[in-house]
């Protein structure tokens, strides 16, 4: 239809239909799952949070799923887990969303800038990332942006060679490959964070997961994620007996109702994760 109308402030005269950016679409078996979820009372955390994980986790071929609220929160976690804290660097693409370079302030670190390849291919420049690290980098996020693959494995030898953290934003790549590389990515480095918001291309309203095969990183994200809550939690709040330890900055702790039992793991390891043990207090957990 000639010129039509977009909503919004500036309109355009396109001379022809407006190609949609993203297109939702629901069928009656989506809804139908949304009124079972409901009626079950498990509103957030549940058994289907459960399936979930270990369905992508599976079609990823990776050993940890974590589901989080966003791909922002699962790109924090990864920072976080990488050992990401203030002061320190993270070098992103120039060209990106801006989650991934605000999770790195979340952590309070400085986000980096660097180039990318160019008009023909939107992903990071790994000579300019090389130009870019300093005493001070961490981790560089490598962003599978757009339908551009990230260079991988240019960027692991430069992250292995400078010690610094290779994380993934694969906020719009689930389930993509590049040739020469069976895994997928997302699954590259040492955690990948994917998003299911509205947009994307697997959507759920809002979000998104952290896949590793690190069991460290896996336990640290599935401890953070929910305020150091290891428990799930029905809509009656009544802790499932699977998981009973909390981790807190100074170690874990017992949750059981009554059970107060704190462990704190060594000063040294500054409340990260090693495992997650079983209480050894009376309750037994
Ligand atoms: C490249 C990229 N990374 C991260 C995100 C953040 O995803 P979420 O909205 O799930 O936090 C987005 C969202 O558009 C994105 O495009």
């Amino acid at each position: 239809m000639a010129g039509h109308k977009l909503a919004g402030p500036q309109r355009l005269s396109l001379g022809h239909d407006p190609i949609p950016a993203f297109d939702v679409r629901l069928d009656e078996a989506d809804v139908e799952a949304v009124a079972q979820t409901l009626r079950s009372g498990w509103l957030t955390m549940g058994p289907r949070i459960e399936a979930f994980e270990a369905e992508f986790g599976r079609h990823l071929g990776v050993q940890h799923a974590v589901a989080t609220s966003s791909a922002t929160a699962a790109l924090h976690l990864a920072y976080l887990a990488a050992g990401v804290g203030p002061g320190d660097e993270v070098i992103v693409p120039g060209i990106t969303f801006v989650a991934t370079a605000a999770a790195a302030r979340y952590c309070g670190a400085r986000p980096v800038l660097a180039e990318v390849l160019g008009q023909h291919d939107l992903s990071i420049d790994p000579e300019d990332v090389v130009a870019r690290i300093g005493p001070r980098t961490k981790a560089l996020c490598a962003v599978h942006y757009a339908g551009y693959a990230a260079p991988m494995a240019a960027l692991r030898e430069i992250c292995e060679a400078h010690g610094v953290a290779l994380i993934e934003d694969a906020a719009h790549s689930p389930s993509a490959t590049v040739p020469g590389e069976e895994r997928k990515l997302g699954t590259l480095g040492l955690a990948g964070a994917f998003s299911f918001f509205s947009n994307k291309i697997i959507s759920c309203g809002e979000g998104g997961l952290l896949a590793t095969a690190d069991d460290e990183v896996a336990a640290f994200a599935r401890s953070r994620r929910s305020h150091a809550i290891a428990a799930t939690r029905s809509a009656t709040t009544s802790w499932t007996p699977a998981s009973t330890t909390v981790w807190t900055s100074r170690g874990r702790r017992c949750c059981r109702p009554g059970c107060r039992a704190s462990r704190p793991t060594s000063p040294s390891a500054g409340g990260s994760p090693t495992a997650i043990g079983r209480c050894s207090a009376r309750c037994r957990a």
